[in-house]
């Protein structure tokens, strides 16, 4: 979708993804952290820019999402703001930023969408969030909820692993499915949980779900950025597509000026600034008589 067209076509709401799911037309969302990935996300028509905390991996080089502050969410957040017209933008809540207080998570929401335009947030966790959740959506900020595999609970999973995998915990995201449902999230978050409990979740809940490891029921999809782009450093995860080698791309770019530099082949003449004629002139002649005066002193 050219920018033009993507100023043109309605803008998403919290409100108008509902409807794409009762007309069962799938929505699509990408992480984004910056104002070029925004836009160019943006332009491409996706619904959905999620400021991921992923970014803690992604952009800043952290092991996990954990150390990620609520300072370098807003500033990417506010990065990808300026480049975002049509799509829903969602900021994540990062890593303690819900889980002390709940006034804290208030204040917190609520500075997304004051100091940075967010027009959504992203809470990971189940049922125990309910009242969170309500608070949050009562405080007029729409909440997009996220269960299963939750980054955040790494320590307490025990490892990135795929979750709901017995009928105790699958019957339990169920449970979760839908009190977030209740709690009043706008859209769900399914990640790595199998596909026919992502279908079950995706059939009894009426706001969309948007899967990432969660099979193709769902309502939509959600992939990182750089994994689509295949600019990751780790090995890729089973449900990674990767559309593009962007990452190898650039390293042959970058690999190219580099033997260029150091061959004196960048840059040329053509891409050089020139003198204007007369100016180039008038120099032409200081040279000169500095030249003839040289050859009179020796
Ligand atoms: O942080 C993130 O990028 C995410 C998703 C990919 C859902 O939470």
């Amino acid at each position: 979708m050219s920018n033009e067209l993507a100023a043109r076509t309605p803008k998403v709401t919290a409100v108008s993804l509902r409807e794409k799911k009762s007309n069962r037309q799938p929505i699509t969302s990408l992480t984004a952290y910056d104002f070029t990935s925004a836009r160019l996300v943006d332009e491409a028509g996706i619904d959905i820019i999620l400021v991921g905390d992923s970014l803690a991996q992604v952009m800043l080089g952290y092991e996990n999402t954990l150390p990620v502050t609520m300072e370098e969410m807003l500033h990417h957040t506010r990065a990808v703001r300026r480049g975002v017209r049509r799509a829903l933008l969602v900021a994540d809540m990062p890593y303690s930023s819900y889980h002390i207080t709940c006034k804290e998570a208030l204040i917190n929401a609520s500075r997304f969408v004051k100091e940075a335009g967010a027009e959504a947030v992203k809470i990971e966790g189940g049922s125990k969030r309910y009242e969170l959740i309500r608070k949050v959506v009562d405080a007029e900020i729409p909440v997009m909820g996220h269960i299963g595999l939750m980054p955040q609970s790494v320590h307490v999973m025990g490892g990135y692993k795929v979750q709901g995998q017995t009928l105790e915990s699958a019957e339990q995201l169920m449970k979760d499915a839908t009190a977030l449902e209740h709690a009043g999230v706008f859209a769900l978050v399914l990640e790595g949980i199998p596909r026919e409990v992502a279908a079950m979740i995706t059939a009894e809940v009426g706001v969309p779900t948007i899967g990432i490891g969660a099979g193709p029921e769902c309502d939509g999809q959600v992939l990182v950025l750089h994994d689509l782009l295949g600019m990751s450093f780790t090995p890729p995860a089973k449900f990674v597509r990767a559309y593009a080698q962007v990452g190898g791309v650039i390293r042959q770019a970058v690999e190219a000026y580099k033997r260029d530099v150091e061959a004196g082949e960048y840059p040329n003449d053509a891409e050089s600034y020139h003198l204007p004629r007369d100016t180039a002139a008038a120099l032409g002649q200081i040279r000169e008589r500095k030249n003839v005066l040289e050859l009179k002193r020796r």
